[in-house]
């Protein structure tokens, strides 16, 4: 890896490169307890014993449900390794938007092969197309998409390696990342988006933004540009998503980290400001060169610029003019997606992961009820957060992060969340992807996408990352997915119950805990869980972005792809597969569940053009116009 140029990396890969390595006497500490860990849990999670524990999909439900004939609606389709994407058989796929098409009519012909001009990219369809959302207002329907990352080399084909050469190369990475917002309509020729609609919209990393919450106003959010500390430039690296019960979407910031450089490799700062950048991966140098040209991504000039990202931010799609917010009260870190559901006494209640090797899943739960009509922005802001820990008898609680449980301010709880959820010992995870909870049963699921680094060294906060119950394999390579039930159905509930959904593996391969749980076979073979949704008759749909070099540990795999499973009996079945290279990530449902949209991300082949490479949004339908979700 030393050879290779951080800039030419992707945000995952740039993270491992510079990830603060531990101390030797650390990883021995960890080694150790791993060894002996393994010899406790070997009597509970041998395969084929201890099948709730290892995934059989099986929690609360009995031989009679399980014996249910398969509730898919389709065919399930082989494994592909080539360039473009299938669906089964009644099923038909079409690209609804790709990166460089216009919004407005005065980006028409913007060049992606050449590389359009600045001044039209934040008029296109932005890269690398991540979590959605669809809104229905006043007969109108909305889309919101996030755009995580660029592919510095397609987008500056002029820059070496992709490295910006000038202040305008930086601003068109900006551009072409964040959100749009864009209004769709379905005719006799499928979905197409509608061009100049005043609704359309694109967010990026320089759009004014209102920071709400516990951290709103503190020293370590203030500025030379903002001495309020209360408004912040842009979101970026803007992952999965959310709805709120109020019509609104939530993007979520995930590896901010990798946007901030340093022109001063010896800058020296606050110890807390250091202690944050350590636990958040913040390093001298970035993975797109902003800091070259913009010194607001210089944190040697601008140290707490980083405390500005890492939130989730609220973006009303139907006022195209409105200030997108960023609420505190959600936590700053590597934020995956937001799912937001309602307890019984409608308090809201949000799941959260953080995608990273050995950090947490965290909820949030609002002090109020959402009525219909109130105000909503305190919904989101003043409540509590908590992290999730997971005991290895398939009980589980949240643990509440307060002054009184952290020792530390409500503020810098909002700010360091990462260090609140280690000073009261929540459960390392496996990189918490996507929650989804499931509208017809009080259960919420969560990808577990992979973890090389479980049972092998300590997280960033020196945690301990051995094997645990609901991440069980260490060096863990295919990712499992944890379902959990909340006490008396109420997601706003400290207890739970939970199990492993699915565990990931390759029985044609393994046949010891990598061959995965019973419910993976060599019909559905899949790595890396990471995008999720439930739809509205309970169907977990699980999207994948793994390993698809289809060899070795993977063989059979075949390309990223999309799988329904059958909550009651772990049934899975593969739906759907992307062109190679590919991500498939991001899905949604039109108004009449008779449109799945589906994202495809950085395609590595030449899809869906066969020209440079676009992500995209797909919309599939059955080929009788039936429902799908
Ligand atoms: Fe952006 Fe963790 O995926
Ligand atoms: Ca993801
Ligand atoms: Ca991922
Ligand atoms: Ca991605």
């Amino acid at each position: 890896m030393k050879d290779i140029d951080p800039r030419t990396l992707s945000a995952d890969d740039w993270d491992e490169l510079h990830f603060p390595r531990p101390e030797e006497n650390d990883f021995d500490r960890v080694v150790e307890a791993a060894i002996s860990r393994r010899g406790f849990l070997g009597g509970v999670l041998a395969f084929g014993s201890g099948a709730a524990a290892m995934g059989a999909g099986l929690l609360g439900s009995t031989s009679a449900q399980a014996a249910e004939a398969s509730r898919f609606a389709f065919t399930p389709i082989p494994a592909q390794t080539d360039g473009t994407v299938h669906v089964p058989e009644g099923y038909s796929w079409k690209i609804l938007m790709r990166w460089g098409d216009p919004l407005f009519s005065d980006a028409d012909g913007y060049d992606v092969t050449e590389g359009g001009p600045v001044k039209s990219s934040d008029r296109i369809f932005g890269e690398n197309t991540d979590g959605m959302e669809t809104f229905s207002f006043r007969g109108h329907q909305l889309i919101a998409i996030n755009h995580e990352y660029p592919n510095r080399k397609i987008n500056l084909p002029a820059a070496q390696e992709g490295t910006p050469a000038s202040a305008d190369d930086v601003l068109k990475l900006q551009n072409l990342q964040g959100v749009t917002v864009m209004e769709i309509t379905e005719g006799l020729d499928g979905w197409t988006v509608v061009k100049d609609s005043p609704f359309n919209r694109r967010i990026h990393h320089n759009t004014p933004m209102k920071i709400v919450g516990p951290a709103a106003g503190h020293d370590l959010l203030k500025t030379e540009a903002d001495p309020t500390g209360t408004s912040s430039l842009g979101t970026m690296n803007n992952c999965g998503s959310g709805k709120t019960p109020w019509g609104t979407y939530l993007t979520c910031e995930e590896n901010f980290n990798g946007y901030f450089g340093s022109s001063d490799e010896n800058a020296s700062y606050d110890q807390k400001v250091a202690d944050g950048m350590k636990r958040y991966g913040l390093k001298a140098e970035s993975w797109n060169g902003y800091e070259l040209f913009d010194p607001r991504f210089d944190t040697s000039k601008n140290p707490n610029e980083p405390h500005r990202t890492g939130w989730i931010v609220e973006i009303d799609p139907t006022k195209p003019d409105s200030t997108p917010i960023k609420h505190s009260g959600l936590g700053r870190f590597k934020h995956e997606n937001a799912e937001v559901v309602l307890a019984p006494d409608s308090r809201v209640v949000v799941y959260m992961g953080d995608d990273e090797r050995g950090e947490y899943l965290y909820r949030f739960v609002s002090n109020d009820p959402f009525v219909p009509g109130n105000p909503t922005e305190g919904l989101l802001n003043d409540g509590t957060l908590y992290v999730a820990k997971f005991n290895d008898d398939q009980t589980g609680e949240w643990l509440a992060l307060t002054p009184e449980t952290t020792g530390m301010e409500a503020a810098d709880i909002a700010i360091f969340t990462r260090m609140a959820a280690s000073a009261v010992g929540g459960t390392t995870m496996d990189r918490p992807e996507w929650v989804a909870t499931n509208p017809v049963s009080a259960e919420a699921y969560c990808c577990l996408t992979n973890n090389k680094n479980r049972g092998v060294k300590p997280n960033a906060g020196g945690d301990d990352t051995s094997a645990n119950g609901p991440n069980p394999r260490n060096e863990n390579r295919y990712g499992q997915i944890v379902r959990w039930r909340p006490a008396d159905e109420d997601h706003a509930a400290d207890g739970f119950d939970w199990d492993l959904y699915v565990t990931a593996g390759n029985p044609t391969v393994h046949q010891d805990d990598r061959a995965g749980s019973p419910n993976v076979n060599e019909g559905n073979l899949f790595n890396s869980p990471d995008g999720m949704a439930i739809d509205s008759t309970g169907l977990v749909w699980i999207q994948t972005d793994g390993n698809d070099d289809n060899e070795g540990d993977f063989a059979g795999n075949g390309n990223n792809q999309m799988l329904a499973g059958d909550p009651v009996t772990g049934e899975i079945a593969r739906f759907m597969t992307g062109p190679n290279g590919c991500e498939v990530t991001g899905l949604a449902w039109s108004a009449d569940k008779r449109t799945a949209f589906v994202g495809i991300q950085h395609p590595g082949s030449n899809w869906p053009d066969g020209g440079t490479p676009r992500s995209a949004i797909i919309t599939i339908k059955r080929d009788d116009n039936g429902q799908i979700g």
